[in-house]
This record gives C-alpha cells, sequence and structure tokens, in this order.
C-alpha cells in the first residue's frame, strides 16, 4: 500500500505517520524531515534551501522531485508520504514516475484542521533533535521533563519556520500551491478525510477506520 498525508502545517501529519507506518508497514518519507536533515548538515543542497524554508516557502519542484525520485528508487516496500507532494506539478510527476515502475498511490488522507487550531499547535510544538519525536508544550503532549526527549534523552528543539509570522505564510502557501491537491486527488485515488481537531489517537482510529472501510 502507498499513501500520501495532507493537511495544512501543524495539523498533525508527523505525529500521525508513525503508528500508521508501524500498524500498515510502510516507509516514512518526510520530505521536511530530509530537508532539516541536509540544513543540519549543511550540505549544498541545505544551503541552499535553509532560508526558503525558514520564511515558510516551498523548495522549487524540481529540487524536491530529484530527492523524491531518488529516495523512491531504494525503496521496494510500501511508502507513506508527509508533507509531499505540495503543489499539483510534484503530484503529476509522481503519478507518472510511479506509474512508469507500475506502482500507484492508494490512499491520500487529508488531516483537516483549521487555522487557529495549527497556529497554536506550532507555538507549542517542540521536536527531539536525535530522534525526532514530536511533543507539544500547549496541546496536551509534553514531554515529562522541560526540554529533554522522553525517548532518547535528546535536546528539544523549536523549529526555525515555527514563528507565528512564518506560519500565517505557510497557511497562504498552503491555501494557494497545497490544497488544490485535494480536488487532484479526489478523481484519481481514494481520497478520506478525517477531523485532524480530535485527540491523536482518534485521528488515527478514524484513519484505520477509513481504510477499512474503503478498502472492503
Ligand atoms: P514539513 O516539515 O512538511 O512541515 P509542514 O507540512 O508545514 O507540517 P508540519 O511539520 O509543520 O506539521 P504536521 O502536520 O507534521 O504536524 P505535527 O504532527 O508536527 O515542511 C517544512 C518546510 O519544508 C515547508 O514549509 C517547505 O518549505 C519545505 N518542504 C517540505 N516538503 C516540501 C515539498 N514537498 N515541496 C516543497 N517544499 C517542501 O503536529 C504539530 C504539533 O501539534 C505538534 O507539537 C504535535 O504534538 C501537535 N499535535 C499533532 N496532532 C495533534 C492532535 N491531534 N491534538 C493535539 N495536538 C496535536
Amino acid at each position: 500500500m502507498n499513501v500520501i498525508l495532507l493537511g495544512a502545517p501543524g495539523a498533525g501529519k508527523g505525529t500521525a505517520a508513525p503508528l500508521l507506518c508501524q500498524k500498515l508497514d510502510l516507509r516514512h518519507i518526510s520530505t521536511g524531515n530530509i530537508f532539516r536533515d541536509e540544513i543540519a548538515r549543511k550540505t549544498e543542497f541545505g544551503l541552499k534551501v535553509q532560508k526558503l524554508i525558514s520564511e515558510g516557502n516551498l523548495v522549487p519542484d524540481s529540487m524536491v522531485m530529484d530527492i523524491v525520485t531518488a529516495t523512491l528508487r531504494t525503496i521496494r516496500q510500501g511508502f507513506l508520504f508527509d508533507g509531499f507532494p505540495r503543489t499539483v506539478a510534484q503530484a503529476t510527476e509522481l503519478d507518472a514516475f510511479l506509474k512508469s515502475e507500475g506502482r500507484k498511490i492508494d490512499f491520500a488522507i487529508l488531516i483537516d484542521a483549521n487555522e487557529d487550531v495549527v497556529v497554536r499547535r506550532i507555538a507549542g510544538r517542540r521536536t527531539c533533535g536525535k530522534c525526532g519525536q514530536i511533543y507539544n508544550v500547549l496541546t496536551g503532549t509534553p514531554p515529562k521533563a522541560e526540554n529533554v526527549c522522553d525517548k532518547c534523552g535528546g535536546a528539544l528543539r523549536h523549529r526555525e519556520d515555527d514563528t507565528e509570522t512564518a506560519v500565517r505564510h505557510r497557511m497562504v502557501v498552503y491555501r494557494e500551491q497545497t490544497e488544490p491537491l485535494i480536488e487532484y486527488y479526489k478523481t484519481r485515488t481514494n481520497l478520506i478525510a478525517v477531523d485532524g481537531t480530535k485527540t491523536p489517537a482518534e485521528v488515527n482510529g478514524s484513519i484505520f477506520e477509513k481504510i477499512g472501510v474503503v478498502a472492503r
């Protein structure tokens, strides 16, 4: 099974992804995580995209597609994309690439949450710099000790693109460039929508239920 997670910044894609991948045996591919890793390692790619990302703009499609297709060529198991595609051009290119390999997207899952909810979530988000575990100091999933990861003891960080100005801009970019993918996937795969304002357990529960219903 191959899955795409759609949703605004802060809707809960990165929170839902690990359990979905574990239960459905999928490889988690987060373009945001890949780019943040490139930035942390100060690679040529990372240096090129750092300013764009910190200001809340998208990385150009051609740069994204180079990384995604190179990653897909190394994966034979099912995958779950989190944060990709983000433009209709990326989706079209992805479909063509998958078709050439006899693969396809089976589900596009929209985690739906409004702007007030996501801005508050992003203000409270803390992410482990070592293992990537996501916490929130405002919405009910804080770490046990302040700024220390429960899982690995790593230091927690506030993302560079999580300022209120960058988040508001990311929402504009989302509405203009990414939201049209909802229409795109309506006619091309099984599109399911879940209420992202529920608890993380309820969000995952709804996804499993709806995948089960559609897949039956
Ligand atoms: P990316 O890393 O993909 O960021 P994003 O899409 O903006 O999404 P976020 O990671 O902010 O949110 P999320 O939905 O994963 O929410 P999370 O689970 O963390 O991309 C970053 C940047 O990279 C982009 O802006 C762009 O510049 C670039 N980029 C990436 N992919 C690209 C592409 N394909 N093309 C071009 N550019 C690209 O949750 C948020 C917080 O809320 C957490 O603290 C969490 O604990 C909490 N939370 C989550 N769910 C719940 C819940 N149900 N209830 C209460 N709290 C919750």
